[in-house]
């Protein structure tokens, strides 16, 4: 009943030619591949070459990141219309390298979320505790916060249009991926939370995504959970052959 949604997160990785390189390699291998939302999440400086290059296929476009005013003197900052008008639908909020060396809080991206969904991106909204926070058996309450104040003020149809990935940070970038068991349970908190916050049919719609060293090794594993619709990748989007490994199996297992 949920598409899944694989998300490539670019990162600060690839030049306006090497992301039309990379999007011309995509294209033609996932047009067949219509049982999955796919999207890219170039950095700024690529996102219209990006968007240019994948006209006319399913593939969808990010951004990594926005502000919430709408213009102004905030100098390195992008608005949402501008995202818009570079084409983008999707945008990651607080994603754990934002949060680590940007000063991002629960706060801040739930000003950024708000603006997002009043402009008509859609956002992705991340969560994930520290390895430190695992291991001081507080994950649930760390995501708690993070799920409440990150989304609070934003009402139910709105609600229907955010995406939540959860991406424990200890995962992310390390190679150490969560076992499907660990992703399960958070995942299926968040869809609890979710249900108490909102309603079971919001919560039943709600798409979560999984990051952190997923790869197309462990994708089945994950997405063959019941709470896991999808992932958002790091390091394995960066390549075509690894992040059309990880599209397929995901089409393959909505068949
Ligand atoms: P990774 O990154 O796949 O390289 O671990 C995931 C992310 O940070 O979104």
């Amino acid at each position: 009943m949920r598409k899944y949604i694989i998300a490539g997160n670019w990162k600060m990785n690839k030049t306006g030619a090497e992301a039309i390189q990379l999007v011309n390699a995509l294209v033609p291998k996932v047009a067949s591949l219509k049982k999955v939302d796919v999207v890219i999440c170039p950095p700024f400086t690529a996102l219209s070459q990006a968007s240019e290059a994948i006209k006319n296929s399913n593939i969808g476009l990010g951004a990594q990141n926005m502000y919430w005013e709408d213009s102004g003197a905030f100098t390195g900052e992008v608005s949402a219309a501008m995202l818009l008008n570079a084409g983008c639908q999707y945008v990651i909020i607080g994603h754990s390298e934002r949060r680590q060396f940007f000063g991002e809080t629960n706060q801040t991206v739930n000003k950024k979320t708000q603006k997002a969904l009043a402009a008509g991106l859609l956002p992705i909204v991340c969560v994930g505790e520290t390895l430190q926070e695992r291991q001081s058996g507080v994950t649930e309450k760390v995501i708690n916060v993070q799920v409440v104040e990150g989304l609070a003020g934003i009402n139910s149809e709105e609600m229907k249009k955010v995406i939540i990935a959860y991406e424990p940070v200890w995962a992310i970038g390390t190679g150490v991926t969560a076992t499907p068991e660990q992703a399960e349970a958070v995942h299926a908190f968040i869809r609890g939370l979710i249900e108490k916050l909102y309603s079971k049919n919001i919560a039943a719609g709600l798409r979560i995504q999984y990051g952190g060293s997923m790869k197309a090794e462990n994708t089945e594993e994950l997405l063959n959970q019941p709470d896991i619709d999808g992932g958002l990748i790091g390091g394995a989007s960066l390549k075509a052959d690894s992040f059309l490994g990880i599209i397929e199996i995901a089409n393959k297992l909505s068949a």
